[in-house]
C-alpha cells in the first residue's frame, strides 16, 4: 500500500510538472483528484483492507492527497505568472517605430481669402477691429441712417432676437461702432459672419462672411476710395484686373457705388461667368454719408471718408473656381484640402 501512495504521488506531481497550460493543468486535477480520480479510486479501496489497517493507510493517503494538492496549486501559481508573462510580451508596443506622416489640415478658403485682405489692408494702416454678430438694431440700421420704415430692415431679410436686437445683416454696424469712439483719423476693416434669413442655393446662404473697410480723414476723396480698391483687385485677382464704378444706393453712404472687376474667367471678352458683359460685382461703397457722420459724433464740415463692403464666399468662389456657395461651407475635407 505505501508504494502504491509513493508511486501515486510522484505520478501526480510529474504529471502537474508537464502542464504546460492552466487547461491542462486543470486536466490532471481532475484526473488524480476528482470523482473518479486516482486518490478518489484509493480510498474507496480501502474497504477491501483489512479493519485493522484501514486508518493508517487512509491517514496515508490523505496526508498524499493534501500535498499533492499544494503542489498542483503551487504549479497553477506558476503557469498564471508564465501566462502574464507571455501576454505582455507578445502585446508590447514599440514605441520608436516610425509612423506613417500623419496628415495636416488646410486653411479653408474664406480663411485664406481673409487673411491675404488683412494682410494688404494692415500693409496700408489699416487696423483690424471686431464687432458683435447679435446687434443692436441702433447700430445695424439706425445710425447707418436706415430709420424704422426702411425697406431693407424688412423681416424678410433680417433676422430679429428681439425688438430692438438683431443677428447683424452686415459688418457696417462696426464703422457705427467705431466712429462713436474714436476721433479720426479712422482706418479700420473689420470682418465676420453676417445674417440674412435668405434660402440656400448656389450663391446664397443664410450666414455668410463680409470685410468691411472704413477709412475717415480731412479730404478723404471718392479717387482714394477708387484707388484702394484698384489695389485691392489686383492684390487678389493679377496685375491685370481692373474696377469699374457704378452708380448705386445705400442709406449710409453718398455718393454710393457698386464696384465691378474685370471678369476673371475671360479677362473683360465676355463670357458666361460674367454674362457676357467682361464684368462681374464685386463690393458695395461709398462715400460716408456726412449723417452718418454726425449721428456717431463726427464733424462732416472737416471730415470725410470712404466705405466699402465685400462679400468673402465670392472672392473666394471666383479666385478658386468654385460654383456652388454650399461647397464652402459643407466641410468636405477633400474639397477643402485643395485649396493650400
Ligand atoms: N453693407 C453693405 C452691404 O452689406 C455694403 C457696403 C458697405 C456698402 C460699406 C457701402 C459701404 O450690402
Amino acid at each position: 500500500m505505501r508504494e502504491q501512495i509513493e508511486k501515486l504521488r510522484q505520478e501526480a506531481r510529474r504529471a502537474a510538472d508537464e502542464a504546460n497550460t492552466p487547461a491542462e493543468l486543470e486536466n490532471a486535477r481532475v484526473h488524480y483528484f476528482g470523482k473518479k480520480g486516482s486518490f478518489t479510486l484509493l480510498l474507496r479501496g480501502l474497504g477491501q483492507m483489512p479493519p485493522a489497517e484501514r486508518p493508517q493507510a487512509g491517514q496515508r493517503i490523505n496526508e498524499a492527497r493534501a500535498e499533492t494538492e499544494l503542489w498542483f496549486d503551487r504549479r497553477a501559481a506558476d503557469l498564471k505568472i508564465q501566462e502574464r508573462a507571455l501576454k505582455l510580451k507578445s502585446e508590447t508596443i514599440d514605441v520608436t517605430e516610425p509612423r506613417g506622416a500623419r496628415k495636416l489640415g488646410s486653411l479653408h478658403p474664406i480663411s485664406i481669402v481673409l487673411n491675404d485682405l488683412v494682410d494688404l489692408f494692415v500693409g496700408m494702416g489699416y487696423e483690424t477691429v471686431e464687432g458683435p454678430e447679435i446687434e443692436y438694431d441702433r447700430y445695424n440700421f439706425e445710425l447707418l441712417n436706415q430709420p424704422k420704415n426702411h425697406p431693407a430692415r424688412d423681416a424678410q431679410d433680417t433676422f430679429y432676437i428681439e425688438d430692438n436686437i438683431v443677428l447683424r445683416s452686415h459688418t457696417s454696424p462696426v464703422q457705427a461702432r467705431v466712429m462713436l469712439e474714436r476721433k479720426p483719423p479712422i482706418r479700420i476693416i473689420s470682418a465676420g459672419r453676417v445674417y440674412r434669413a435668405d434660402e440656400v442655393d448656389a450663391t446664397h446662404s443664410p450666414v455668410f462672411h463680409q470685410l468691411e473697410g472704413l477709412y475717415i480723414d480731412k479730404r478723404v476723396r471718392m479717387s482714394d476710395l477708387k484707388g484702394t480698391l484698384d489695389i485691392f483687385a489686383k492684390r487678389l485677382y493679377g496685375a491685370d484686373a481692373a474696377t469699374r464704378f457704378r452708380p448705386s444706393f445705400f442709406p449710409f453712404t453718398e455718393p454710393s457705388a457698386e464696384v465691378d472687376l474685370t471678369c476673371p474667367a475671360c479677362k473683360g471678352g465676355g463670357c458666361r461667368v460674367c454674362k457676357g458683359t467682361g464684368w462681374i460685382e464685386l463690393l458695395g461703397s461709398g462715400m460716408v454719408n456726412p449723417k452718418v457722420l454726425e449721428m456717431c459724433g463726427i464733424d462732416s464740415s472737416v471730415y470725410s471718408g470712404f466705405a466699402f463692403g465685400i462679400g468673402l464666399e465670392r472672392v473666394a468662389m471666383r479666385r478658386y473656381g468654385v460654383s456652388d456657395m454650399r461647397w464652402l461651407f459643407e466641410g468636405d475635407a477633400r474639397l477643402l484640402s485643395q485649396f493650400r
